[in-house]
């Protein structure tokens, strides 16, 4: 199976999460983009959606799929999206895409996070990906010094603006022992947005696509 495979596998194992009626947060990605295709299939079922970006919108009303905002319909029963790295504690890292800050916002507001992904995501340690962070454009330098105090190395993502028109800084070499402390401590820098750990508030289920099948990773 190729990834993109185990991207599709993940992302249609979501389904069986989705209730009549639910308006369901989605997430940003390739794999969530495969759960926006399978989505399609049985959108008669739900009310609606809240898409954690652009481009999630775009594709979801491709598909005829009703797009909210989040302030139309308050808290969501479902989020279903992807991670670029994930514990078997579901604590995540989330950002390449740039929608950090939308995905985190809809992950707070539901009560199940459902995270797909491929199995290459699963690793022990967090932070072999590089970290991403939203950071409001005045602050970089500032922020990127706080990264090189943290013991990282920030690299500015050059030519791209986040949804919400701030820059991401990708941090590299963070020492991520305790996700839940480093999160706090990132929140608390001013400038910073949103940083790409979702361990304060991390994944309910992990839906790890093998070669064998989906493996369930659930929160105690
Ligand atoms: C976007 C994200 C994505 O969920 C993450 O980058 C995984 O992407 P993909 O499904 O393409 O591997 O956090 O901001």
């Amino acid at each position: 199976m190729t990834i993109d495979d185990q991207k599709k596998t993940a992302a249609e194992a979501a389904l069986e999460y989705i209730q009549n009626g639910d308006v369901v947060g989605v997430g940003t990605g390739s794999t969530a983009n495969y759960f926006i295709d399978a989505l399609a299939t049985v959108k008669g079922k739900i009310d609606g959606t809240v898409a954690s970006s652009e481009a999630t919108a775009e594709r979801l009303r491709g598909h005829r799929i009703p797009v909210m905002a989040l302030s139309q319909v308050g808290d969501l029963s479902l989020y279903v999206d992807g991670a670029d790295e994930a514990t078997k504690h579901l604590h995540l890292i989330k950002g390449r895409g740039g929608a950090l800050t939308r995905e985190k916002i809809v992950a707070q507001v539901s009560e199940k996070f459902v995270c797909i992904a491929d199995q290459s995501k699963l690793v022990d340690r967090l932070g072999e990906f590089p970290l991403p962070v939203e950071v409001i454009p005045m602050a970089q330098s500032m922020v990127a010094q706080q990264m090189v105090k943290l013991g990282g190395q920030p690299q500015l993502r050059t030519g791209f603006t986040t949804d919400n028109g701030n820059i991401i800084i990708d941090v590299r070499n963070l020492d991520i022992e305790n996700p839940v402390e480093l999160e706090r401590e990132i929140n608390q820098i001013p400038g910073v947005v949103t940083v790409g750990l979702f361990a304060i508030r991390g994944a309910d289920v992990l839906l790890l696509a093998t070669d064998s099948g989906v493996e369930k990773l659930a929160r105690k």
